[in-house]
Formats: structure tokens, C-alpha cells, sequence
């Protein structure tokens, strides 16, 4: 038996990303118009950047809370109170080392081998491997398209649940369709999972990418603060901090003493510059997430007008999250087109194949870039798909 052989069967066996594949190909195309992965292309603001700045120079380098420093978990109850109106309980909150790490934790408190989680798709790939490497299996329930916008039928959720379902995972406003919950699904489904002692792992990382509104509609909205739904979420995308690796958890004070041991035997916590850093972003962030916001939004409604104009490609227009989810009339496999796309019209594509089942046809469009890029991006597919 090889060393690989012998590797823990899960583990070898998981795919790999047919996004990073397209990336890894033409990483380095120049002149590329990038726009495959789902952040912006802003560094982060200069305030939260100073804050961890002056925590090194502090001389905070040691070993800190599991549950994250109480500074930040009383700056996450203050952020919960004023966007969503929750009662201010830093018991809630946990600090992750990203939004990837908190659906880990997530998944590993709630299931493993033998549980099944169902999740909506087309859906972030690393919610599916996630699951997969708890142990758990990944059960897909596939959005409906049309170009009035993506919808959910509950009653296809709740036909996908066994005796085996242990989680829904729940990602809203979605990448990469931007699919956004009504409250009414949100109830249906809350009250669906008290039903059946099922928790809710609830993805709201987008939730403040909505462009009719604040927030777009969330659990929070709807639940009691015991109710089995664990939310995760990310500095990453608000704050442009993709590359600082901050998250948080937020759930019910009772499973405290479960999360913190998972994050002791994880991580064993979050570095403190990172906190303090993050604490800068939920106090002085909002006019930085508003411009963020409005970037987006003009962005997308540049690139959704031009992509139209051809007459050859279908989309809805997202409602939220950060991404433009579209079709190709004549082409049904997105792997080999985002590779033509990128040869040919040099823009850089994500592959609806890497997001499971629902849009495998279509491709993925990260608008949170420079207003000039995503002209230029749209010119050169408009000119692309013109000449076909
Ligand atoms: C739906 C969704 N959830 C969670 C994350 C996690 O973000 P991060 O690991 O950067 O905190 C992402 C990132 O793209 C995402 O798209």
C-alpha cells in the first residue's frame, strides 16, 4: 500500500476545486481581468490595520481566550444589537480564525460519520468538502432558476431530510446564485427544524451585501435565542480582510463550554492583533462597508446591462452577496468555458461546475472590483459572445 493508499479515505478522496483548477491554469495571464474569487480587490482600511498595529506594539503576542477576548465579544453583541436588534449578549458570540473555521466548528458540534446535512445548491464548495470531512454526507437540494431570480422550494428541503439529518445548512444571501431567503422561508424553516430537533447552520456572511435594504431577511429576524441555529459569519468580505483569517460564531449560550473546547482543540483561539483589528471594523466600519456596498451595487447593475445586451445569456439579477451567476446560450459546461473565456476574452472566470449540482451551465462573476475593471471585463465578454 502507497503512503497515499493509506491515507484516511475522506480525505484523499475529496475533490479538488474546479475553481482553484481554472485559477491555477491562467493565474498569471497578463492583462487578465480577475474576477474568479469572491473578494474585492481593496486592501484593508488603514484604521483596522493601525489597531492591530498597536496591539503588537502593545506587546499582546501571547496566548489569549478560546472564546475570543471580551473586547471583541462585547464590539460582536454591540454590532448584533444595532443591525439586527437582538438583545446585547456577548455569551453568544465566539471568535473564530475565519468564517471557514466557524463552519467547521459548526459542523463538527453538530454532526459526523453517519449524519447527513443537507444543503442548497449550486452552493460554496467548501460547505459541501466541510461536511465531508466531519465524516457527515453532503445532501444536495438544487434552487430553481428563472430569470425573475432563483427561488427555494421548501417542501424539496424538507422531503431531503431522513431520519439521518442532523443540520440544514442554510446559506443566505447565497454564493454564487445571490439567492436571498424570504422571511417567510426563513419561518417555514425555522419552524420545520423545531419540529424534528434538527439545527440550523446559518451562513449569513453576505447578509449586509443586499442592495433593497440593510441586511437581507435572517434567522434573526425569527428566532428565540435558544433555538438550535448556529450562525457563522466573517470579517473577511465587509471589511475587506480576506486575508486576516477572522470569523465568528454566534449561537445559544448553553453549548458555550462545546464550542470553546472545539476551539481549544483546534486552534486553541484567534491571535489578539487580529481581534483588535476586527473589534476597529464592528465600531468604525460602517462607512467603509457602505462604500463597499455601493461599489457592488453599481457594478453589478454595469455588468447585468451589458451581459444582457447580447441577447445571449441568461441570468438573474442578484438580489444580494457579491456575484453575478450567468449562462452562455449553446455552452452546458462551464469548466471548459470559463478556460476558453480566459484564453480568449481574458477574463477570469469561476466554473458553476465547482459548485455542485444546479449550475453547472453557468459561471461565476465576482462584481466587488475596481468600476473600471468590471467595464473593461464587461466589454470584453459582450465583444466575446458578440462574435460567436
Ligand atoms: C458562503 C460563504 N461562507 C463562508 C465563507 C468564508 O469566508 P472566510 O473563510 O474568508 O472567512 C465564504 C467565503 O467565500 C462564503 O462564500
Amino acid at each position: 500500500m502507497t503512503p497515499y493508499e493509506s491515507l484516511r479515505p475522506i480525505a484523499r478522496d475529496l475533490d479538488e476545486s474546479d475553481i482553484v483548477a481554472v485559477v491555477n491554469r491562467a493565474r498569471n495571464k497578463p492583462g487578465l481581468v480577475p474576477l474568479w474569487v469572491g473578494e474585492g480587490d481593496l486592501p484593508t482600511p488603514q484604521f483596522i490595520i493601525d489597531a492591530a498595529s498597536a496591539s503588537l506594539a502593545n506587546g499582546e503576542t501571547f496566548y489569549t481566550w478560546q472564546r475570543g477576548i471580551p473586547e471583541l465579544r462585547q464590539a460582536l453583541a454591540d454590532y448584533h444589537e444595532r443591525v439586527h436588534g437582538i438583545a446585547n449578549n456577548p455569551e453568544r458570540f465566539y471568535v473564530t480564525g475565519s468564517g471557514m473555521q466557524a463552519i467547521q466548528l459548526a459542523l463538527q458540534a453538530t454532526s459526523g460519520a453517519g449524519d447527513e446535512v443537507v444543503m442548497i445548491t449550486p452552493c460554496w464548495p467548501n460547505i459541501h468538502a466541510a461536511t465531508q470531512v466531519s465524516g457527515a454526507v453532503p445532501v444536495h437540494v438544487e434552487l430553481d432558476f428563472s430569470e425573475n431570480g432563483w427561488s427555494l422550494d421548501v417542501q424539496k428541503l424538507f422531503d431531503a431530510v431522513t431520519n439521518k439529518t442532523r443540520v440544514l445548512f442554510i446559506n443566505t444571501p447565497a454564493n454564487p446564485s445571490g439567492w436571498t431567503a424570504t422571511h417567510e422561508n426563513l419561518r417555514d424553516i425555522l419552524a420545520f427544524a423545531r419540529q424534528h430537533n434538527i439545527w440550523i447552520v446559518a451562513d449569513e456572511v453576505y447578509t449586509r451585501f443586499i442592495f433593497d435594504a440593510d441586511c437581507a431577511p435572517s434567522f434573526y429576524d425569527v428566532i428565540e435565542e435558544d433555538d438550535r441555529v448556529i450562525f457563522v459569519n466573517t470579517f473577511s468580505k465587509n471589511w475587506a480582510m480576506t486575508g486576516w483569517r477572522s470569523g465568528w460564531i454566534s449561537a445559544p449560550p448553553a453549548i458555550g463550554q462545546v464550542l470553546e473546547n472545539l476551539i481549544q482543540y483546534s486552534t486553541s483561539g484567534v491571535a489578539s492583533f487580529t481581534q483588535r483589528a476586527a473589534v476597529a471594523a464592528l465600531q468604525q466600519g460602517e462607512p467603509f462597508l457602505a462604500m463597499q456596498k455601493q461599489r457592488a451595487r453599481t457594478n453589478r447593475d454595469v455588468m447585468c446591462d451589458a451581459l444582457r445586451s447580447t441577447g445571449k445569456i441568461k441570468f438573474a439579477r442578484p438580489q444580494g452577496a457579491l456575484y453575478l451567476f450567468f449562462a452562455v446560450d449553446g455552452f452546458s459546461n462551464s469548466k471548459e468555458l470559463a478556460i476558453q473565456i480566459t484564453d480568449e476574452a481574458n477574463v477570469g472566470l469561476a466554473p458553476g461546475t465547482g459548485f455542485y449540482t444546479g449550475g453547472n451551465e453557468f459561471l461565476r462573476l465576482c462584481y466587488l472590483r475596481d468600476p473600471k475593471q468590471i467595464e473593461l471585463a464587461a466589454e470584453r465578454l459582450v465583444g466575446w459572445v458578440n462574435q460567436l
